[in-house]
């Protein structure tokens, strides 16, 4: 009796630790089996382009004679305004660049109802919290008489406003 107590004892007693090491083990394999999941994301993510699929960048905003002179139009399906004046067009965001919120047009320019942003009616910064001006885009009329916008391509010098020969 004393004998299977002890065998007893021996085995009670080698329990936790084949426990412990049959969970050190399988939480090795789990954090190895993370890793390779991770790896493999980011392998996936290595091999696909880095390409925004979605809006093309490039579309039709509709025909120039619609836009009037003297209107600052919004087209919200692309996130920008129209602006026709004497010297011609001018295309730019209508998100602010803060934190991406639609302005709004105002008496004299454009307003953030976000965190209260305001843009001249340019783009230009009146007050915070944004940093950045509103980014004007390279706009064109084709032959038919559209005009169309590359929101890939931006206007560098807003205060100069960009013309277009109509
Ligand atoms: Fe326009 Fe914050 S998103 S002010």
């Amino acid at each position: 009796t004393t004998q299977s107590r002890h065998a007893d004892l021996q085995t009670a007693g080698s329990h936790p630790i084949l426990d412990r090491r049959d969970f050190l083990s399988k939480a090795a394999y789990a954090i190895l089996g993370a890793g390779g999941v991770g790896s493999m994301i980011a392998w996936t993510r290595f091999a696909v382009p880095n390409v925004p699929y979605g809006k093309p960048f490039r579309f039709a905003l509709g025909k120039s004679d619609l836009f009037r002179v003297g209107t600052t139009t919004w087209i919200g399906d692309h996130d920008v305004f129209v602006r026709r004046d004497i010297h011609g067009f001018g295309v730019f965001s209508s998100k602010c660049t803060h934190l991406g919120c639609t302005i709004k047009k105002t008496a004299d320019g454009f307003i953030c109802p976000c965190h209260g942003a305001r843009y001249d009616d340019r783009g230009g910064i009146i007050h915070g919290p944004t940093t950045k001006p509103l980014p004007w885009y390279h706009i064109w009329i084709e032959s038919d008489g559209v005009l169309w916008i590359d929101k890939q391509t931006r206007v560098i010098n807003r205060t100069s406003f960009p013309k277009i020969v109509v």
